[in-house]
């Protein structure tokens, strides 16, 4: 039995940054990895692979769709999908190994196996050999991590009929793809594969399209999609998929019931959401319950059971690798007894289309219905100098503000590169900035972080238009 200060289960952003961060403070961890490689669904199946081929298909379709010749760039592209599958694993490679390395440094044991509870203070491991091991610890993380929701009626095989990681690797480029769920796994991967020459139709059960997002950015967003030539029908559902021969039958239905139409397609994407992982856990041996989406639930990272902590994907909040490693690093701070938070009302949220969503705090929708009385500043890319330059004027930059006191309470943009710009608002929220103290600070000029401080002029009142 080997004995430790800290055990986490689960090698991905919120196990892994716990794991370095215990290293770092001193204390003795391991982290208990059941995958061949570290890095968990963002480095080996999420986010990492999903931005490789996002990359390199939105440069085919520029260098295919004339963007290219526009700019006076005469080129005749020919699509190597195995070179773009081999370039997009071998940068996913770096990056788990990426990981292992930091473990090294920072002397965290990588226990390889599935990890279990097995009573207080204890872990049980199983190796992919059948082999057993116990770790003993005070302390005990939880970072199982999610996995896809499945729906009823359509069984994934990654063949035909996939998920995330089986839309990460086809071996070809779909003549119809249908996408069930317009959320952001169906957006960013539908797009890949549009770009590369598939027709892909979305089916999404409600009315519009990524639900949690302000209405306005969602709708600009759709809007830009649309003309892309991403099909979409909204307010359906499928009930049912049947693999023939070399294709999919589906069949959709209105989301409030009616007449049943079929679909072909030559793959489906299933997108509906991921739900917390907990299969084989051992969440009984120490007395814990999951909430009845299949939560765990925490307070301030603690779950129910004495030195057990819960972080990331697993727990209540968004799915998202940026907050699964704030909380692994506040989770870490606190078992190391220091004073840690996370402040859940400012974690941006991104969408890498193109046109890029780029968000973080209140929508227009939330507020509206918290009563809250707020100003908007709203400023088009169309009179953004660089990016009327680039040709890429899609999108705004909306600033929400309280209308007493001037704080900025959310920020919403649909454009180009807003992915990297939304940490200058994170920044502003995170010192309870005013957007007049964003519209006073200088933006160098020509670049589309102007808009930003256009839109905070917005609010002030101050009309400047380019
Ligand atoms: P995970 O990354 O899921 O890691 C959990 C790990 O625990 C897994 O490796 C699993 O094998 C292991 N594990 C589970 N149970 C056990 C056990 N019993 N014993 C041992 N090991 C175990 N988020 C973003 O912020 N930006 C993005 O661009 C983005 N893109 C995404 C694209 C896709 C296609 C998908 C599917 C997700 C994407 N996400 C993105 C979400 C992001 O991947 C997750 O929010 C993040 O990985 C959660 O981290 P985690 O550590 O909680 O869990
Ligand atoms: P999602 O929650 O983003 O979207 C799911 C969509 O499916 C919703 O619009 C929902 O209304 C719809 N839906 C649910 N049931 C349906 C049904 N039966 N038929 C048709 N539509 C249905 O979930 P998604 O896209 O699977 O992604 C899971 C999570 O992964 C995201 O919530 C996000 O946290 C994370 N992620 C983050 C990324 C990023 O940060 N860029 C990229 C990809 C994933």
């Amino acid at each position: 039995m080997s004995v430790y200060d800290v055990v986490v289960i689960g090698g991905g952003p919120g196990g892994y940054n716990a794991a370095i961060r215990a290293g770092q403070l001193g204390l003795k961890v391991a982290c208990v990895e059941g995958r061949e490689t570290l890095g968990g669904t963002c480095l080996n199946v999420g986010c990492m692979p999903s931005k490789a081929l996002l990359h390199a298909s939105e440069l085919y379709e520029a260098a295919m769709g004339g963007e290219f010749a526009n700019l006076g760039i005469e080129v005749k592209p020919q699509l190597n999908l195995a070179q773009m599958m081999k370039q997009k694993d071998e940068s996913v490679a770096a990056l788990t190994k990426g990981v292992e390395f930091l473990f090294r440094k920072n002397k965290v044991d990588w226990i390889k196996g599935w990890g279990r509870l097995d009573g207080a203070g204890r872990v049980r491991v199983t190796a992919a050999d059948g082999s057993e091991a116990e770790l003993q610890a005070k302390d005990i993380v939880i970072a199982t991590g999610s996995e896809p929701t499945p729906l009823p009626g359509v069984a994934i095989d990654n063949q035909r009929i996939l998920d995330s990681t089986g839309a990460l690797s086809l071996p070809e480029v779909p003549r119809h793809l249908v996408v069930i769920g317009a959320g952001v796994i169906g957006l960013e991967l539908g797009s890949v594969w549009r770009r590369l020459g598939s027709q892909v139709t979305v089916v999404e059960f409600l009315d519009r399209i990524c639900p949690g997002l302000d209405e306005e950015t969602g709708k600009t967003l759709q809007r830009s999609l649309a003309k892309q030539g991403m099909s979409f029908k909204l307010g359906s559902k499928v009930t049912a998929a049947v693999v023939k021969d070399a294709g999919v039958e589906l069949s959709i239905e209105p989301a409030g019931g009616g007449a049943a139409q079929l679909l072909q397609a030559d793959y489906v994407l299933v997108a509906i959401g991921r739900r917390p992982y907990t299969q084989g856990l051992g969440l009984e041996s120490v007395g814990i319950q999951t909430d009845k989406r299949g939560m765990l639930e925490n307070q301030r990272h603690r779950s129910s059971a004495p030195g057990v902590w819960v972080i990331g994907d697993v727990t209540s909040g968004l799915m998202l690798a940026h907050k699964a490693e704030d909380e692994a690093i506040a989770c870490i701070e606190q078992i190391a007894g220091r004073a840690a938070e996370v402040n859940y009302d400012v974690i941006p949220n991104v969408i890498y289309t193109r046109p890029e969503v780029a968000c973080v705090g209140k929508t227009e929708e939330q507020l509206k219905a918290e009563g809250r009385t707020y100003k908007v500043g709203k400023f088009p890319f169309t009179a953004n100098s660089r990016a009327k330059i680039n040709h890429e004027t899609e999108g705004f930059v909306k600033v929400l503000a309280d209308a007493h006191s001037d704080e900025i309470l959310g920020v919403h943009m649909v454009g180009p590169s807003v992915s990297e710009m939304i940490g200058e608002y994170c920044v502003a929220m995170e010192f309870a900035a005013s957007s007049e103290d964003i519209a006073l600070i200088c933006h160098p000029h020509p670049t589309r972080s102007e808009a930003l401080r256009q839109a905070a002029m917005g609010v002030e009142g101050w009309i400047m238009q380019a």
